[in-house]
């Protein structure tokens, strides 16, 4: 049974992790170790992740991330059978720490290296948590650089077996959360922030918008086009839009701001707002997502990426993929966030697949899967 080490250097987390093959087709992955180094208290200040700061990090915590997976994963260099690690897409700074760093450990170890898509990693995430997922599902990754909605038919995903079936046009979703608690003033990243502070508010108080589409995207590719009326109007009803809901939210909070002489909102109106916009966030998602299970004759859902740590997200899900007959896989927290346990599954199905990398590897920040 194979083992890897998996390095994932994408965005903001340095992460590491050992895991191994268990022989059993069911649930194939055992995370032996999962470390995560976070810097978001370094980005917090800037409201943002900063790549140039992320890059640099990434260098001081690297050596001391990896060494701890191994530690927590009882691993020897040589229980090692690869060296699996995030190629892209992600800042192409923090990514060339994880594939330089790598590609010295493939070298130096004789390890074949297994190049991996980071949402390759996230769809993987649902397996290692919930077991072979029911096929054909649609699985939702829904991060802070993306919100694609995918069709899984066999086991030979990504390379094979998977199929884009829907994105955003405009803010991934979680950048969404994190613009929104921007404007609110809530530190960064928004998202577990909002989810927190929704809790004491009441989701019907602003009635935001939920995005539909009506018209073609004028900026997709022409290859990319579906042929018929029918076909257009199908990948319609699966494409996202946030960055409308994101101005809703923003000028409904200057008008009250106006209205209030102080420009300070209280924290009951504020929660207010917060529960509303998630509400609007999650509805838009998941309505999408069970029309697309619909579509495609799907027999389970999955959904996973940061935002799926969502408490409204994940509790919705579960009672709407209940109310349809469905199994729902979704990541448990400490694999929802970007991590190195689902790059090393991932890398492990790849591995058994036969891809690997030569040395000469390069990180892609724009990447298709
Ligand atoms: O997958 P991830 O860790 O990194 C990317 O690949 O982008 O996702 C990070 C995103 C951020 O936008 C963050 O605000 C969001 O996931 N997020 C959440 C929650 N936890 C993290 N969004 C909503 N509710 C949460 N509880
Ligand atoms: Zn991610």
């Amino acid at each position: 049974m194979a083992t890897v080490l998996a390095i994932e250097t994408s965005c903001d987390e340095t992460a590491a992790a050992v895991v191994s093959e268990t022989g059993d087709g069911e649930r194939p992955w055992r995370v032996r170790s999962n470390t995560v180094a976070s810097q978001a208290e370094i980005h917090r200040e800037w409201g943002g992740v900063v790549p140039e700061l992320a890059s640099r990090q990434h260098v001081r915590d690297i050596c001391g991330v990896v060494e701890r997976a191994l530690d927590d994963g009882r691993a020897a260099w040589s229980d090692l059978d690869a060296i699996a690690v995030t190629q892209g897409p992600g800042l192409v700074g923090s990514l060339l720490v994880g594939v330089a760093f790598a590609k010295g450990l493939a070298a130096s170890l004789d390890v074949p290296l297994v190049p991996v898509h980071h949402l390759a990693g996230h769809i993987e995430s649902l397996v290692v948590d919930n077991g072979r997922l029911p096929l054909p599902a649609v699985v939702l990754v829904v991060s802070g650089g993306h919100t694609n909605l995918y069709e899984v038919t066999g086991e030979a995903y990504p390379r094979r077996d998977c199929r884009l079936i829907g994105r955003t046009r405009d803010d991934a979703a979680g950048e969404a959360f994190d613009k929104v608690a921007a404007v609110r003033g809530l530190p960064y990243p928004g998202g577990p922030v909002i989810d927190r502070v929704a809790r004491s508010g009441d989701d019907a108080a602003v009635d935001f918008p939920v995005a539909r589409m009506t018209h073609a995207d004028r900026s997709a590719s022409p290859a990319a086009a579906p042929a018929g009326i029918a076909a257009e109007r199908r990948a319609r009803r699966m494409e996202f839009s946030f960055s409308g809901l994101k101005t809703a939210v923003k000028r409904h909070v200057e008008a009250r701001r106006a209205a209030r002489g102080d420009g300070v909102l209280p924290d009951g109106e504020v929660a207010d707002i917060c529960a509303s916009f998630q509400r609007a966030v999650v509805r838009a998602l998941l309505d999408r997502v069970f029309a697309a299970a619909r579509a495609c004759g799907a027999r389970s859902i999955g959904i996973a990426g940061g935002v799926s740590a969502n408490s409204r997200l994940r509790a919705d899900a579960a009672a709407r993929a209940d109310a349809a007959g469905l199994p729902l896989a979704l990541p448990t927290l400490a694999l929802a966030t970007d991590n190195a346990a689902m790059i090393g599954a991932a890398g492990l199905r790849l591995l058994r697949a036969g891809v690997t990398a030569p040395l000469d590897l390069n990180a892609r920040a724009s990447l298709d899967l």
